[in-house]
Parts: structure tokens; sequence; C-alpha cells
């Protein structure tokens, strides 16, 4: 049974000199390396469980300015597009969509729970290492998040040895629009998969499903579905962690180790206050060289 711990357990105090950095008042070097090292320290916890970490204590309003959002980015590693416009800082609200709408509409796009999945699950390898999610504005009601880690959820397979060779094999991925040329509407890669000598996942279902629908693509396989189902009847079963963000916040995700999902939420019925989050990708191979 999923066991609800909320996200209290994994709040970290922002360090006081941080603020001023993020404004651009103190940019110099050792205060940037004093940074990047205690987030390094968290990182190093995010690496394994939870695989995920909040930061509070961030003045009121501070991520109405990109900038910052970026500049905090950048302490984690590299920022990286999240779609071909090249989509730095994304804003996650409802854009009144679901998913499979039109060819390029995402699960951020929509005010709808959904499935678990990864972040760039649309995008070829490598994916983001991490993402990070800006909290401008909550929702009136609803819009918790939900995380399962890939070790609890590799645990709930134990035994089932075929499905995780069909899931360690390639699937026809969705690309919602960041194709580029003719037949590059999906792009094949396995859900697990090995990343620097540990399990890593990559995955969206539906993503997987509309890309096995594309011309040129293979129909899924009896085993690929079995497999796909025994996979979410895993993650299922899985223990999460469930917790909502508060205005000014950062939550920090390792997107290689976990999966992630949200609740359907509610929204102010003034757009001036409706749910606004925002969100990096984060590519951490410049720190590790
Ligand atoms: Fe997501």
């Amino acid at each position: 049974m999923p066991t609800v711990n909320g996200f209290d357990r994994f709040r970290y105090p922002i360090r006081p000199e941080l603020p001023a950095f993020l404004r651009g008042e103190d940019s110099g070097g050792p205060t940037m390396r004093k940074l990047c090292s205690w987030l390094d320290s968290l990182v190093t916890e995010l690496e394994s469980w939870p695989g995920l970490c909040v930061l509070q204590g961030f003045p009121e309003g501070i991520w109405t300015d990109h900038r910052a959002v970026l500049r905090f980015s950048e302490l984690l590693g590299t920022p990286i597009p999240q779609d071909r416009h090249g989509t730095v800082v994304r804003e996650v609200r409802d854009r009144g969509s679901t998913i499979g709408q039109g060819e390029s509409t995402r699960y951020a796009d929509s005010r709808f729970g959904g499935h678990f999945h990864t972040d760039g699950a649309e995008a070829g390898f490598p994916v983001p290492d991490m993402f990070a999610l800006f909290c401008v504005r909550q929702a009136m009601r609803g819009g918790s998040l939900h995380l399962a880690h890939l070790r609890d959820v590799v645990r709930e397979l134990a035994g089932q040895e075929a499905v995780v060779d069909v899931l360690g094999r390639p699937f026809h991925f969705h690309r919602r629009g960041d194709g580029t040329g003719d037949a590059e509407h999906t792009v094949a890669k396995p859900i697990l998969f090995d990343h620097r000598g540990r399990p890593a996942v990559t995955y969206l279902r539906r993503y997987v499903e509309l890309g096995h629908r594309q011309r040129g693509a293979p129909e899924l396989t009896a085993g690929q579905h079995a497999a796909l189902d025994a996979f979410d009847a895993a993650v299922d079963r899985t223990r999460k962690i469930e917790g909502r963000m508060r205005p000014d916040e950062v939550l920090i995700v390792n997107n290689l180790r976990t999966l992630h999902a949200r609740t359907e939420f509610v929204d102010h019925p003034d757009p001036a206050r409706s749910r606004l989050l925002l969100r990096t990708w984060i590519s951490r191979d410049e720190r590790r060289r």
C-alpha cells in the first residue's frame, strides 16, 4: 500500500547568501563556490532515496524574474532546452489541454492528474538528469505531486525477469512535435536502462502508446503490452511520497531514478492567480567532470 509522507521530511532551508546571488547582487566566485558545494551536498542525497529535496525560505516573488530561475539552475548543473524551440525555463500551467490532443501537447499543459512518468520521455538520450520546479503560485485546490523511487519499483518487479527484459529493450516514444525531418515522430529507447552503472528510467505510457501508432513504428506486441501493465502495477504498489509545494519553494528531483505524477487541480477563477510553476531541466554532466 502506498504511504503518504509529505515533503516536510525533505524540506531544507536555503543559505542566507542565496537571495542576493539570485538577484545578481553578489555573483562573486567565492559566493558561487560556497553555494555550489552546499547544493552538491544536497544532490548527493538526491542520488539515493528519496531522490528529491525541497528548498524553502526564498523571498516572496523571486521567481517572477526568470534570470533568478536560471542562476539557481546553473548552480546545479547545465540547464538544457525542453523542446525544439529551445525553451529553457518552461511555464507549467493549465493551458486547457489534455494529453494526446494535437501533436505536441504535453502533460505539463493540463490541469488533470495522470500517469506516473519521467520528464523528457519524448526526448532522446540523454534525458535530463534532474528537473527543478519553482513555485510561483499554487492552485486553489489540488495539484499535489506524487513521487515513486525506481529502487522501490524494481523491488516490486522481483521475480518478473521477462518483464524487466522487455522494458530494457527499445520502445517507440512519441516526440510531441520535437522531431525533425521525415520519420522523426518517434524516438526508440528502452524504458529501463543503465546510467553510470545504476538503474535508470524514462517513461510516459501515453507517449509510448502514441509512438507505436505512428507510421513506420511497429505495433506494440502482446509482450510489450503485458510488460507495460506489469510496470504500471509495480508503480501502483510502490510506496509514494506525496507533497504540495508552497509559493516561492523549489523542488529538485532526480529524473533518472524517480517517477512522478500530479493530482488534478482547480484553479482560481482569476487567471492572474492561477497555478504557475516554472521548470528547468538540468544536465549534471559538466559537474561530474
Ligand atoms: Fe513531469
